[in-house]
């Protein structure tokens, strides 16, 4: 992109630039001078001029290191930006989270003024398994199409060197560094920072630092202790002991806790949006939800406060237990007696599918697979595995699990793992507790026996 490339302003553009202004204690003229530029420009930018080619991206930034504001507070960041600027390989994870965001309004508003009083640092959201943080670092990108990294344990896409690629990349496109293929990350920072106008900022937004592998010493992911101006890290991650922090820094740093107290009614808040939505007629749901709660004769408003309860503000507890509602799973139960939290959730539907009386079943070892491969895995592999026909695999995996697991294509080829990491510990519990159950060997058995005989295989086709 040239800085004499085109742009126009959005709708809430105008309407900031006329805020800003005016905050600054400026008119139209005083600005068009500070900014050396034509009043005119300003106007076009305003919506009072008719504005028929854009007006030049220099302009526009001239006009928001003035104001002290972004670019991208005038101009769509999908314009500012180009149209492809999420990392494709985050595309529709971040669709997927984004889908049917609600509320939130507490953290970007803390975050936001975190910047604000900050020329630099690190911002880092902590909560529970389910309550959203993925969701929140999903949405800020999607508006502000940030630089961004997803840490996905389940699919080994968790290690430093991954993660500095993808950003390595993601900086290079969008600021144009030259010759930075093989910078370090506080390099490439430095870089940026040199191309930013007053007022400009990074920020970059990496996903669940919990699920980052790699040996203790350094900072997670080699995240820089110190960062030039202007640049910002928005983090997520699980609760953590303070031991093993793994980022030691020498900017300002700040947490947002979802689980604290002064959260419980924006979270509450929150929660009870997302219920309320999934009531509304183009969710999908409406019609199995309110049968359900018509049949018990209770109020929607009684469902939707004893529902917020139940699921602890637990974002993943709603979003497997409302289809569920909907589509019949619960109608032998009443609005007491549906499962009080996620852990709580996932025991009671493994009972419920039978799993505790029948151990040892396919559709357990088929889950127990998923588990202990830990990488994406096709329908084919599983089946040679186990010894079983495809078919019968893959009528487990599309029926009886199907809403924990993620399908994604990898190399052409229909690959399963499981969707969430809370899922992924629930199962790992089980084998904690039963480690010695027969189950468990045989399952790593089987794994041995394919691998081997895909060696031998190999070795009698001379490969
Ligand atoms: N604000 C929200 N509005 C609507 N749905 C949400 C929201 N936050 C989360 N969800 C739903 O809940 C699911 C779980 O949330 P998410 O994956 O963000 O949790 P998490 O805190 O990142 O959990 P984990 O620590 O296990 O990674 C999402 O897939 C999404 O469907
Ligand atoms: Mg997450």
């Amino acid at each position: 992109m040239k800085p004499s490339d085109k742009v126009r302003s959005s709708e809430t553009g105008k309407i900031k630039l006329k805020v800003s202004y005016k905050q600054a204690g400026l008119t139209i003229a005083e600005l068009a001078a500070k900014a050396n530029i034509s009043e005119d420009t300003i106007k076009r930018l305003l919506g009072t001029k008719e504005c028929l080619n854009g007006v030049e991206r220099w302009q526009v930034n001239k006009i928001a290191e003035v104001l002290e504001i972004q670019p991208t507070d005038i101009v769509d960041p999908k314009d500012w930006y180009g149209q492809n600027s999420l990392p494709p390989e985050f595309e529709s994870l971040i669709a997927e989270k984004t889908r049917t965001f609600c509320g939130r309004r507490f953290v970007f508003d803390t975050f936001e003024q975190f910047i604000k009083a900050n020329p630099c640092g690190y911002f880092t959201i902590v909560g529970d398994a389910g309550m959203g943080k993925s969701s929140i670092a999903a949405k800020y990108i999607s508006e502000y199409l940030s630089p961004c990294y997803f840490n996905i344990l389940v699919e080994r896409r968790n290690r430093p060197e991954l993660f500095l690629k993808s950003i390595r990349r993601q900086l290079i496109d969008r600021y144009q560094l030259l010759k930075s293929e093989d910078d370090d990350l506080a390099t490439l920072l430095a870089n940026v920072a040199r191309k930013l106008t007053a007022g400009e900022r990074l920020v970059i937004a990496i996903d669940a630092l919990d699920e980052v592998e790699q040996e203790p010493g350094e900072n997670l992911l080699h995240l820089p202790k110190n960062l030039p101006n202007s640049v910002y890290f928005l983090l997520t991650r699980r609760p953590y002991n303070p031991d093993k922090k793994g980022l030691l820094v020498d900017v300002p740093e700040r947490e947002l806790d979802l689980r604290d107290e002064r959260y419980v009614d924006f979270n509450h808040n929150d929660i009870t949006e997302y219920i309320q939505v999934v009531l509304k007629p183009d969710s999908g749901y409406q019609e199995g939800l309110k049968k359900w709660i018509q049949t018990r004769s209770i109020s929607e408003e009684n469902f939707v406060g004893e529902l917020a309860k139940k699921s602890e503000n637990n974002f993943m507890y709603l979003r497997y237990v409302l289809p569920a509602i909907a589509c019949g799973d619960y109608n032998d139960f009443d609005l007491k007696q549906l499962p009080k939290g996620l852990q709580e959730y996932y025991q009671n539907h493994w009972v419920r599918m039978g799993m505790e009386a029948k151990s040892g079943q396919l559709m357990e070892g088929i889950l127990y697979i998923l588990l202990e491969i830990g990488t994406p895995i096709p329908c084919g592999t599983i089946a040679g595995i186990v010894e079983k026909d495809e078919y019968d695999v893959k009528q487990v995996l599309e029926d009886d699990w199907v809403e924990y697991l993620k399908k994604q294509n990898v190399e052409e080829e229909i690959c399963y793992t499981i969707y969430h990491a809370s899922f992924l510990d629930f199962l790992k519990t089980k084998r904690q507790m039963d480690s010695k159950r027969k189950i468990f060997q045989e399952v790593n058995q089987q794994i041995v026996d394919y691998l081997q005989r895909k060696i031998a295989e190999k070795e009698d086709s001379g490969e």
